[in-house]
């Protein structure tokens, strides 16, 4: 991977953000998302993982430090600017609408853009084959896997230059957890840049390109998948996660 500042799609630096008064979750946040790259971040309950997202996606009040999308800042934009900058964010719960069919909570993933809807389902339907042929079935009546389908789907029309997602694995069956990451990977391999949390460390390191290990709202350890896979420190912080994902 080259050096190239043009290659950064995401990039925090020294990031500190809270949600009440004189209370910072994240406490000096760094991460760099090149393009095409499958960043994986992982850390304990409450190290601010979800916070880091929700701070790109403007929900949380960045307090100091900048993060740029394509080499522009986006600190404080709304989301519907955040959109048109190419941010897709997929949060952890809520992630449809029930009350409407799979075709429908597509075309909101597109309402900036809905004469592109025919080429971008076509991309879609490439990952996701199953929901193509069901389109009008509302997505209140799927299963917990399928709407996470419907939810990265959403995101996935509007041809993000970024997807951010939030516990993609969550909630879901094991079976159903293993077809999840298997989805992320394809999505990433169909050349979108992507930041999933998650909680299952094991699996997202062995998937991502990079990964971060989050703690007390900074970046503990930064690197490839596969290296802090079997990193001691990393180990050490998080053998009991570690341990409950081999068994
Ligand atoms: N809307 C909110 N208002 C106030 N505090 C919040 C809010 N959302 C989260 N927090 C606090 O921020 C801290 C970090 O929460 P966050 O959800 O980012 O952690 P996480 O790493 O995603 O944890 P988990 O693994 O449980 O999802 C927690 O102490 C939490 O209580
Ligand atoms: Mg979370």
């Amino acid at each position: 991977m080259t050096e190239n500042a043009s290659d950064v799609v995401v990039q925090m630096t020294d990031v500190h953000a809270g949600y009440l008064p004189g209370i910072n979750i994240l406490n000096g946040a760094n991460l760099v998302a090149r393009k095409g790259e499958l960043i994986g971040i992982i850390g304990p309950n409450g190290a601010g993982k979800s916070t880091l997202l929700k701070a790109i996606f403007g929900m949380v009040k960045v307090r100091g430090g900048e993060i740029t999308v394509n080499g522009e800042s986006i600190v404080g934009l709304k989301a519907d600017k955040l959109v048109s900058r190419g941010v897709a964010f997929v949060p952890q719960t809520n992630n449809v609408f029930p009350s409407l069919t799979i075709e429908e909570n597509l075309q909101m993933g597109l309402y900036q853009n809905p004469k592109a809807f025919a080429e971008r389902l076509e991309f879609v339907t490439g990952i996701f084959a199953e929901l193509g042929a069901r389109l009008k079935q509302r997505a209140g009546s799927l299963s917990g896997g399928e709407r996470q389908m419907v939810a990265m789907s959403r995101a996935l029309m509007m041809d993000p230059s970024v997807l951010l997602l939030d516990e993609p694995s969550a909630g879901l069956s094991p079976v159903r957890q293993d077809d999840a990451f298997i989805r992320v990977s394809d999505i990433n391999k169909a050349g979108v840049t992507t930041i999933m949390v998650e909680q299952n460390a094991r699996r997202c390191l062995q998937i991502c390109d990079r990964g971060y290990v989050l703690d007390q709202g900074r970046d503990a350890y930064e690197g490839p998948g596969r290296d802090l896979l079997v990193d001691p420190k990393v180990i050490a912080l998080y053998l009991g996660t570690l341990a409950e994902d081999a068994a």
